[in-house]
């Protein structure tokens, strides 16, 4: 397989690159990566030294029409995974512009390249939240109308429905996958986990935004990068797969396990003004993914948070090099009007 992953210098793009280089290792692997605040070439260094001329990184933007059908053409590719994205809901409310040029313009210009390419299969990696905020019961099914809520999940939604147009229109094999909140080894930290580990572990203030009690559905990166293969090898053409950690919980408990982990006090929590448009609650029905794909999370949240903990303490580094000057201009201006 010749394969194109977007967004592999980010979070799950790097963890489904490495996953991917260990289980198939004939594979050719390309990686086209903006190197957005959240894009990290380093994530890759121990990859491109081992896999040689299997991989090879690019860098450049989804949205560049030349660049994905020269890449397409030049490596001949076969199939697609489309990571790349902005990724974080508190920076599409300060700003959604980049939000819906990356993740909706470039999303369709992965579709109208692979088309026009040939390219046999696309992955379209998006999220529980286009599905909007469910109560105290209930689950999201493929079947759920998309309700977004966020300028986030309103630029996924927009893709999500482009990659359904293609598919109706074309006839285009495109897979899509939602797949609830991932953690796991580097995840950037301006998302809760990291972020609650770094202000723990440095004595600071942990900002929980309102109540605390939204709850999130977690995911270890390593079961969604698994659910996101077996998409790509054995999805239906046309079909919408859930994923999910089958781990809900409240935010205040995961705050208060990472306190505990990490042997801080918990009158470090700090509740601060709430995300506007919070979405209550997600919790995801991944029945299909399990009848069709074979697909299962096997980490359960108490390994895997110990697992991506035991992770960011080997690797001080890694968190000091990206909480670089453009991080904290953001992080200090949203937090200051928060407080
Ligand atoms: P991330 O922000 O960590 O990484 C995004 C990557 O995309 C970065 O490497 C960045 O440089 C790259 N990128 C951004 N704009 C680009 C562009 N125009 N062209 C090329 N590259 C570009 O994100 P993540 O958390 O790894 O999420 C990856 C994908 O998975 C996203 O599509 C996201 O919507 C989806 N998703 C994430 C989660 C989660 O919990 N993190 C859950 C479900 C789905
Ligand atoms: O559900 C999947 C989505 O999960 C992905 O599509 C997104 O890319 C990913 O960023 C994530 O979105 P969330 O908004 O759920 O993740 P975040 O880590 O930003 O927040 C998780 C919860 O914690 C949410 O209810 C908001 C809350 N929170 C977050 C931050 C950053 C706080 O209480 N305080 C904070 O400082």
């Amino acid at each position: 397989m010749r394969l194109l992953v977007t967004g592999g210098c980010g979070f799950i793009g790097t963890n489904f690159l490495y996953a991917m280089r260990a289980r198939h290792p004939d594979w050719r692997l390309v990686n086209l990566d903006k190197l957005t605040y959240a894009g990290n070439l380093g994530n890759l260094r121990a990859l491109e030294a081992e896999a040689g001329r299997q991989y090879t990184f690019v860098h450049g933007d989804i949205c560049d029409r030349g660049l994905v059908a020269r890449l397409l053409e030049e490596h001949q590719i076969d199939a697609v995974v489309n990571f790349a994205a902005e990724s974080h809901v508190d920076r599409s409310i300060d700003d959604p512009s980049p939000f819906v040029v990356t993740n909706v313009l470039g999303a369709q210009n992965i579709l109208d390249c692979a088309r026009r390419a040939g390219t046999s299969r696309v992955v379209h990696v998006s999220t529980d939240e286009v599905y909007g905020s469910l109560g105290p019961t209930g689950q999201f099914h493929e079947s759920t109308p998309l309700q977004p809520n966020s300028p986030y999940s309103a630029s996924k939604a927009g893709a999500d429905l482009l990659c359904r147009a293609c598919h109706e229109t074309y006839g285009q094999d495109i897979v899509i996958t939602r797949c609830s909140n991932n953690y796991g080894p580097y995840q950037f930290p301006e998302k809760l986990i990291p972020l609650m580990y770094v202000k723990a572990t440095a004595g600071e203030p942990l900002p929980v935004y309102g109540d605390g009690r939204n709850v999130r559905d977690w995911i270890f990166v390593d079961d969604h990068c698994r659910g996101v293969e077996l998409a790509l090898l054995n999805g239906r053409p046309g079909a919408v797969y859930n994923f999910g950690g089958a781990a809900e919980l409240p935010n205040i408990k995961v705050v208060r396990t990472i306190l505990r982990l990490t042997g801080r006090d918990e009158s470090l929590i700090r509740h601060v003004a709430d995300r506007p448009g919070h979405d209550r609650r997600y919790a995801m029905n991944f029945d299909l993914a399990a009848r069709e794909l074979g697909f299962a999370p096997g980490v359960s949240f108490a390994e895997g948070l110990e697992r991506t903990i035991a992770w960011y303490r080997a690797n001080p580094d890694w968190l000091a090099e990206v909480q670089s000057g453009a991080y904290r201009t953001f992080m200090d201006s949203w937090y200051k009007e928060r407080a």
